[in-house]
């Protein structure tokens, strides 16, 4: 084999290399670009997310539920798991609650016998209505827009809850969240 041939060949090896490089450093943009699509509509952070049959939060109480965070890949396993507290009130109307304290986040608990939500960190309590009863926290918890359909308790969890949330999206949740939306 000719120097020059086998020169040609080396470049051609070469390029299909960088080409096959190339593909897979593709793969990963072009599946993000094309995810809305792949996904389908029933798909994306912004969608309802089903919480479970209405019959699983009991009229007059506050159960623990858990909803899969929609903006989670398969490969986050269990960590995509979320907790969020759901009041029934009248079976009808509900709260649903994000578990994090409006302080700094940390996990609430809610304690039937004296009917409040407390945050284990700087001690900030809530009412069984979400609203601020003591500590450090400046406002009540979050809350879930929601609605029921066909008998199963759904929310909106694709905007996670923060104190950095904007004021028209809250005022959004409070409206879907009647039970007349
Ligand atoms: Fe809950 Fe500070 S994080 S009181």
């Amino acid at each position: 084999m000719s120097d020059l041939s086998r020169r040609q060949m080396f470049l051609k090896l070469a390029a299909a290399f960088n080409g096959a490089i190339g593909v897979v450093l593709a793969i990963p943009i072009v599946s993000y670009l094309f995810s809305p699509v792949t996904r389908g509509e029933n798909a994306g952070y912004d969608r309802w997310i089903p919480l479970g049959p209405i019959d699983q939060f009991p009229v007059g109480q506050t159960r623990l539920a858990t909803y899969r965070n929609p903006g989670a890949s398969p490969t986050d396993g269990e960590t995509a798991e979320i907790p969020c507290w759901v009041r029934n009130i009248d079976g009808n109307k509900l709260q649903v609650f994000a578990i994090n304290c409006a302080h700094l986040g940390c996990p609430v608990r809610w304690f039937p016998q004296s009917r409040l939500f407390m945050c284990p960190c700087h001690g900030g309590a809530y009412y069984e209505d979400g609203s601020r009863a003591s500590g450090p926290p400046e406002r009540g918890l979050f809350e879930y827009a929601f609605k029921i359909v066909d008998g199963a308790v759904h929310i909106k969890a694709g905007e996670l809850q923060t104190p950095g949330l904007s004021s028209a999206t809250r005022k959004l949740i409070q409206i879907e969240g009647h039970p007349c939306a």
